[in-house]
């Protein structure tokens, strides 16, 4: 007969007790962990592994902002392949290929093309690729309609250029120094090789630091699955020198991912760091730890667009599962992530306190510019799509992935639903107020990094009163 094990908490169940606290301000926090035993991190986000929030664009956001992004594993190994590629090629500040303007062109045309392109600057350039100046919105503001470009552009002899093979503090001590946006890269004959905008240099430095790997390149991580053709695609990211594979299944306490995971450690040792998960019990630690696991991702349930708990009746609330598996995972220096259910940074700073070392994001990542497909308008609001990797839809898309028809889904027990969310703009953005929220949550509990957080941190359990008194408030928001 079953037995009642215990009481179960989430994130809304319990809040922070305030400390004692000697910071003077909360930019005396630091947020470094770890997302694997081995891969250091600058802030605790992790992007999900799903076809609606990770692709190369989110996971080049997340590793410059100091977190990791994991590819998701719904598409083919080739496509998955070169989206790990993307990362790792992404030159990151350097814009390769910056949009350029013939010198005689009228004013009235450059200013269609840059709104076309939705640019606020071209760099102007002879037939042979050498640089003639730059010409910005301003300064087409106030041109006569019968002017050139070169009549209002900067031209080269008062533009700061940055010599190629110089790097990137040289050009933000340039932009410093002349109080600049842009500068161009020009090689020995003037010839225009990149440009370098103080925009993106300034969102690389919200979290202090990018996630790099040993080569210096953008780190990433990439999901697999345990069937199928699971070897080959892990072998293929391999080659690509993704720096960490996520085992994602639903349910990872089995005796099939404990072989995939031992089959990895023996087949990359440490090369490569294997994440596995979603698991929600100590029992579950222990196995997949002395299994070889180098991260463990915690959650079975939780998340905005699961069904799992509702389809099968299954599940332990998230903080719960966290706070019981840390104290395993402790044991063994291995950390956890804290996958689904996530609404706030005030989430965020509860699953870090609970023993979490980062944690997975979908909901609030997805809906942004760099998560995966198109804007389109619900009832008026400019909306992306967020879906669960188990929802109808996202099977469909699946099974045609593999070349079949899904003509049949009255046995599909979909455990995961599809939505639109209100468009959110950059994650860049997001990033930057989920990161400023963390660090005065640390702030509150006296608490200057991760360690001190886990020390320090005691919960207090809330009822209907206090719930109400919590989150009923007049305006609705994410973070
Ligand atoms: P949030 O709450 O951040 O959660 O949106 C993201 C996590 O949700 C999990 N996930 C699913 N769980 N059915 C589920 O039960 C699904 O269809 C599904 N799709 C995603 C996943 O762990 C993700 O990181």
């Amino acid at each position: 007969m079953a037995k009642i094990i215990g009481e179960g908490l989430s994130f809304d169940d319990v809040l922070l007790v305030p400390k004692y606290s000697e910071l003077e301000s909360r930019s005396e926090v630091n947020l470094e962990t770890r997302f694997t035993r081995k891969i250091k991190l600058y802030i605790p986000i992790v992007s999900a592994a799903m076809d609606t929030v990770t692709e190369s664009s989110m996971a080049i956001a997340l590793a410059r902002a100091g977190g990791i992004g994991v590819i998701h594993r719904f598409m083919t190994i080739n496509s998955q392949v070169k989206e790990v590629a993307k990362v790792k090629r992404s030159e990151g500040l350097v814009i390769e290929k910056p949009y350029t303007i013939e010198p005689k062109i009228p004013v009235s045309h450059a200013s269609e093309y840059m709104d076309r392109l939705g640019v606020s600057g071209l760099v102007v350039i002879d037939y042979d690729g050498r640089v003639l100046g730059i010409v910005t919105r301003r300064d087409l503001m106030f041109a006569d309609p019968n002017d050139l470009v070169e009549d209002v552009m900067t031209s080269r002899k008062d533009l700061v250029v940055l010599d190629e093979g110089r790097n990137i503090k040289d050009a933000w001590e340039l932009m410093k120094q002349h109080k600049l946006e842009k500068i161009p890269i020009v090689d020995k004959e003037g010839r225009l090789k990149g440009l370098v905008t103080a925009k993106d240099i300034l969102k690389r430095k919200i979290g202090g630091s990018s996630t790099l790997d040993s080569k210096g390149r953008l780190a990433v991580a990439a999901a697999i699955g345990v069937r199928g053709d699971w070897l080959e695609r892990a072998m293929a990211l391999y080659s690509v020198e993704v720096d960490s594979l996520v085992i994602d299944v639903a349910h990872a306490h089995t005796r099939r991912v404990i072989e995939v995971l031992k089959k990895l450690k023996n087949e990359f040792g440490d090369e490569v760091q294997i994440v596995a998960g979603n698991i929600a019990t100590p029992e579950a630690a222990e196995d997949l730890i002395s299994a070889g696991a180098d991260a463990l991702k915690v959650g079975i349930g939780p998340g905005y667009v699961c069904t799992t708990r509702i389809v099968t009746g299954v599940g332990v609330p998230q903080l719960t599962a966290v706070m019981n598996i840390a104290e395993v995972s402790k044991l063994y220096d291995i950390p956890i992530i804290a996958d689904g259910g996530i609404r706030s940074s005030g989430d965020i700073v509860k699953a870090l306190a609970a023993g979490a070392s980062t944690v997975m994001l979908g909901y609030i990542l997805a809906g942004t510019d760099e998560a995966p497909g198109r804007i389109v308008v619900v009832n008026g609001v400019k909306s992306k799509l967020y879906r669960g990797m188990a929802s109808v839809q996202a099977y469909i898309n699946r099974v045609s992935i593999d070349g079949e028809d899904p003509y049949d889904l009255s046995y599909y027990a979909s455990e995961g639903v599809e939505t639109y969310i209100p468009y959110k703009g950059s994650v860049v953005d997001i990033i930057k107020n989920i990161v400023n929220g963390i660090k005065s949550g640390f702030s509150y509990v006296g608490a200057r990094n991760l360690k001190e957080l886990w020390e320090n941190a005691t919960f207090i359990k809330i009822a209907g009163g206090a719930f109400k008194e919590t989150y009923s408030k007049p305006v609705k928001g994410l973070q």
